[in-house]
């Protein structure tokens, strides 16, 4: 997500503007994504997990889908998806690809908010996923985990890329005179977000708080940062003009990501919950 300026603001979801927001900025999306070798990887260590932690064949529920590139590239590793957004100019991108890839039976497509997930069509799904920050769009993770529960088997999982309060790359442009830019993560209520001429608000959670929306009837499976030491996925230099340098980086950063304090910071943290079989499931110490 690419805000160009912020403002501090209301901490109530603003769909209409986000819909709007991310439908006009759906083909730069696409067009910033290549030939960024720092966000492939990043999206690259996502796919990890998930084959780590999701059943191969599964069926697998996208919530905040964007322009497919997650659906298109699961459904090639032999998921089925169900992707679903509430851009319309995002989903008809996702439409194209799904055509042009040939992908008709692995991959539908649905408008469909992460609010609403009564409305789902299909289920219940093997996996529920969440990439590169879409629910940090809403001010009520509760209201989408109790969708979820509604639509996800049990023993299913939940992986979701959020995008938390802490971020060093971003605390560092403090260096810089970015003052506002470097704190923007830290504000209460969350940061107004300005995208293609729309206003919303954007809310960083903690894993914490993440686990805490899921409740006990979710078990932790791993909370990892994403690009914690590497730069930020707006970042497309560091990793082209010094390969080196960003490949230490990466080495670093793959070194730190699982362990805390760093599983908890980054532009994202990577947090897999497996939903308990029943109430009465033993609860892991
Ligand atoms: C930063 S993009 C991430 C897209 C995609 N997951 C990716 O990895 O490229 C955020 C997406 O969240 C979607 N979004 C925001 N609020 C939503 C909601 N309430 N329900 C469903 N999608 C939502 C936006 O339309 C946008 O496509």
């Amino acid at each position: 997500m690419a805000p160009d300026a912020l403002a501090a603001g209301a901490a109530t979801d603003d769909l209409a503007a986000i819909a709007d927001a991310f439908t006009r900025t759906a083909a730069k999306y696409d067009a910033f994504a290549e030939d960024h070798p720092h966000l492939s990887r990043m999206r690259q260590k996502v796919y990890a997990t998930i084959e780590r932690f999701v059943p191969a064949g599964a069926w697998v529920l996208e919530l905040n889908a964007g322009t497919g590139t997650d659906a298109v590239q699961l459904a090639q590793r032999g998921f089925r998806v169900h992707a679903t957004d509430i851009a319309p100019g995002m989903l008809a991108r996702i439409r194209d690809k799904v055509a042009r890839d040939g992908l008709d039976g692995r991959v539908s497509v649905q408008e469909c908010s992460y609010l609403q997930l009564d409305g789902v069509e299909g289920g219940p799904f093997d996996a529920v996923i969440s990439d590169l920050g879409g629910l940090n769009c809403t001010a009520d993770l509760g209201r989408v985990a109790r969708g979820v529960e509604r639509v996800l088997v049990p023993g299913g999982t939940v992986v979701a890329v959020v995008m938390p309060p802490v971020c060093l790359w971003e605390l560092a442009l403090v260096f810089t005179g970015q003052f506002r830019l470097a704190m923007r993560r830290l504000s209460r209520g969350g940061t107004r977000a300005h995208l293609e001429g729309r206003w919303f608000t954007v809310h960083y959670y903690t894993p914490r708080q993440v686990l805490a929306a899921f409740g006990p009837d979710y078990e932790r499976l791993t909370v990892e940062g994403l690009a914690v030491l590497t730069p930020t996925a707006e970042s497309k230099d560091l990793a082209k003009r010094h390969p080196g340098i960003y490949r230490t980086l990466a080495r670093l950063d793959d070194g730190v990501c699982r362990h805390a304090p760093f599983s908890r910071w980054g532009d994202f943290f990577v947090v897999v919950l497996r939903r308990r079989l029943s109430a009465t499931e033993t609860v892991a110490p």
